[in-house]
């Protein structure tokens, strides 16, 4: 018998350093959860009613691969209309199982063995292994606090190579909270343009910014053309469980993802489609109202870290903060087990996010107000033992 059936690159892969945390939670009670990284709130029920009712009237076969036509001609008119980027509906959206799938999509499709794609860290878990599983080289670009976690444009020039094939970026990030400035991403559009690379903008979190403008990377001028964007429906809309997203490229490269997906997927849930459409054509008043509830909590949580002496960024978007833990005197794994032990808190250890994430936890404010203030008293009981 062999030692192993599975394949090298699959069982060297190493685990989610999110799911290992969560698993000790699982058996504990009385946890505040400050580490999920999905919205606390159930999705709108108009949008639930609409997949519902796609059911009853018997929706419940295949869609065309590219999912169904009026969802992508909403995608392609909303895009428009938010940030003044075109695509074709017919060759240049498509609908995938979330922004997972599509970066899966991506990333097979444009890469060749050995192939090097940049990562400005920390990051979503996700991206080094799926650059790993398309047969390609993860570069790992850490960004920094004093920089308001922008990626800079000379560490990205920095780490480029022959091999290097694309740059895969994320704005508003997880974990940081950063959302990227104008300026960073002309400067990142500037060296895609340089050398010649395919631009992988996850804009997941586009709709959850607050106080400032979410800047779509493929509306830069001249970045229609290399730009992969994935975006979708599970933040924006609290609809993490329908796995629903998009990717939206030029039609040379969206053919290239459409193949892949035709083989493996086939198309992405009919019901969710139709949700999906739900949320685009109706579904904006439910976002501001989740929008405002979660900035009210984010200025709760960033103002209350602070003040206990854990250095906060401000965050400009998604959901999370990102606190330095350095004035506790131990490192961000021991400080989130301690935590956790101590005081029943449950953070995630910056480190799981890739370098930068070092002396950094994250805490996600998607979950109730009066969680995060009791959450909050706890980090002070905390920070009196070891600040
Ligand atoms: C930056 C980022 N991209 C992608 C995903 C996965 O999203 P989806 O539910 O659309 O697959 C997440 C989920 O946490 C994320 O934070």
């Amino acid at each position: 018998m062999r030692e192993t059936y599975l394949a090298h690159r699959v069982a060297t892969l190493k685990p989610s350093g999110i799911r290992k945390f969560f698993d000790i939670v699982a058996t504990m009670q009385d946890v505040i959860s400050l580490g999920i990284g999905e919205p606390d709130f159930v999705t709108p029920q108009a949008i639930v009613q609409a997949g519902i009712q796609s059911l009853h009237a018997g929706q419940t076969h295949y869609t065309s691969n590219a999912g169904i036509l009026e969802l992508r001609q909403k995608i392609a008119e909303t895009l428009e209309s938010a940030y003044g980027v075109q695509y074709d509906p017919l060759k240049e959206v498509m609908i995938t199982v979330g922004v997972s799938e599509a970066l899966y999509l991506a990333l097979n499709a444009i890469l060749e063995q050995g192939d090097e794609v940049l990562i400005p860290t920390p990051c979503f878990v996700s991206y080094q292994a799926e650059v790993i599983l398309a047969g390609g080289v993860p570069v790992e670009i850490p960004t920094r606090m004093e920089d308001a976690f922008q990626v800079r444009a000379d560490a990205l020039a920095a780490a480029i190579t022959p091999r290097t094939k694309a740059i895969l970026i994320a704005y508003p990030n997880n974990p940081t909270g950063a959302v990227a400035t104008r300026q960073t991403l002309l400067e990142v559009a500037a060296l895609a343009e340089k050398h010649d690379l395919v631009v992988i903008s996850d804009e997941l979190y586009d709709q959850l910014v607050y106080g400032v403008k979410h800047v779509c990377f493929a509306a830069l001028p001249g970045m229609h053309n290399r730009t992969i964007l994935l975006g979708g429906f599970s933040k924006n809309y609290a609809m993490t469980g329908w796995r629903i997203g998009f990717a939206a490229a030029p039609s040379a490269i969206l053919a290239g993802l459409l193949r892949i997906h035709q083989y493996t997927i086939m198309s992405a849930p009919t019901m969710a489609q139709a949700a999906a459409l739900e949320a685009l054509a109706h579904g904006q008043p439910y976002v501001e109202e989740m929008r405002s509830e979660y900035d009210r909590r984010r200025i709760l949580i960033v103002n209350g870290l602070n003040h206990l002496g854990l250095a906060t960024f401000e965050p400009r978007g998604a959901f999370y903060a990102f606190p330095n833990i350095a004035a506790a005197g131990m490192d961000d794994e021991t400080f989130a087990q301690k935590l956790l032990e101590e005081e029943r808190v449950a953070v995630i250890p910056g480190t799981a996010f890739g370098p930068g994430g070092e002396g950094f936890v994250r805490c996600s404010y998607a979950t109730a107000y009066e969680k995060i203030e009791e959450a909050l008293l706890r980090i002070q009981k905390f920070m009196q033992r070891y600040g």
